[in-house]
């Protein structure tokens, strides 16, 4: 995989998308020509040293020389990320970590999103329409109605859409891993799961007893983004250099989630 790009990249669009919640469009030819779904962007929010960590953000489409990313404000990086306007400039350094893996040979692809983890979403459901002939399912679940994110997207894109809430306000009163469970997908099934680490590993467990495939993105606190520090390890079932831990930055932010050890988390 080529090294990532550093560049300042002008912000096309930015757009409140809910509460709390934003879409920024920004041109970055270099980016997007070498982008995957699933892969990120570290981005830095403001020039100069503060704060001093770059934020990590899931690329969420890919245009021809453009990316989104789709975010929700936490703290002050994002406080400040959400202040920038369309014409401004963002350095961002990308793409890093590795994509979403597309194998041609699943007939079913199931997406299961908890909150803001549908970031990536929309991109790997361009992927999945473009590399294999399946139209991809997707389960949108947040706490409230308004936090549940790109509906008329994948709606637009011809996917079949499950709406879940914590509180019943949209769709079923149910968390991400039940309407799953419910959809039971079988064998020639695949699964991709990106939210909150309790929904992530019910999800796995789930699959699990499916026996099916579960691919997810994971988060962690990141300080370099590109496999320097170990900021950001989770631990793993398997031996990576010795280690059983591997980093999210670099052999992720996608895992096969049987390489997870989930009884940590
Ligand atoms: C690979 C990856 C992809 C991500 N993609 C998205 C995305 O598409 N959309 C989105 O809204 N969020 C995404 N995040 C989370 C996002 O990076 C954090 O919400 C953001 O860094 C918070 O920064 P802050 O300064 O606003 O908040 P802070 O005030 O610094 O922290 C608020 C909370 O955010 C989390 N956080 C802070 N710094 C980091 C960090 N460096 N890495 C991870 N979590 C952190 C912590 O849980 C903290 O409690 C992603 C994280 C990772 C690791
Ligand atoms: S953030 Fe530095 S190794 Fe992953």
């Amino acid at each position: 995989m080529s090294r990532p790009h550093v560049l300042d990249c002008e912000i096309v669009s930015h757009q409140e998308v809910s509460p709390d919640h934003h879409r920024m469009v920004l041109r970055a030819p270099a980016i997007a020509k070498d982008a995957q779904a699933g892969q990120f962007c570290m981005l830095q929010v403001q020039p100069g040293y503060y704060p001093f960590l770059r934020r990590p953000m899931s690329i969420e489409r890919i245009f021809n020389d453009s990316l989104s990313i789709l975010y929700k404000v936490e703290g002050e990086g994002t406080r400040l990320l959400a202040a920038l306007s369309s014409g401004q400039s963002l350095n961002i350094q990308g793409p890093l970590g590795k994509p979403f893996p597309i194998d041609t040979s699943y007939t079913r692809h199931v997406l299961v999103a908890g909150g803001i983890g549908i970031a990536p979403f929309p991109g790997l459901a361009d992927a999945i329409l473009a590399k294999t002939n399946c139209t991809p399912e997707v389960i949108i679940a947040a706490r409230t109605a308004d936090m549940l994110l790109c509906e008329r997207d994948f709606r637009q894109m011809g996917c079949a859409v499950h709406l879940a809430t914590d509180d019943g306000s949209a769709g079923e009163k149910a968390f991400a891993s039940e309407v799953l469970h419910r959809l039971a997908p079988g064998p020639g099934s695949v699964v991709y799961a990106c939210g909150p680490m309790p929904m992530m590993k019910a999800t796995h467990y789930i699959c699990e007893s499916l026996g099916v495939p579960c691919m997810a993105s994971l988060e962690a606190f990141m300080a370099c983004g590109d496999g320097v520090c170990m900021g950001c390890v989770v631990e793993a079932n398997v031996e990576v250099e010795a280690e059983r831990m591997v980093r999210v930055c670099h052999e992720g932010p996608v895992f096969d989630t049987r390489i997870i050890n989930w009884e940590a988390y």
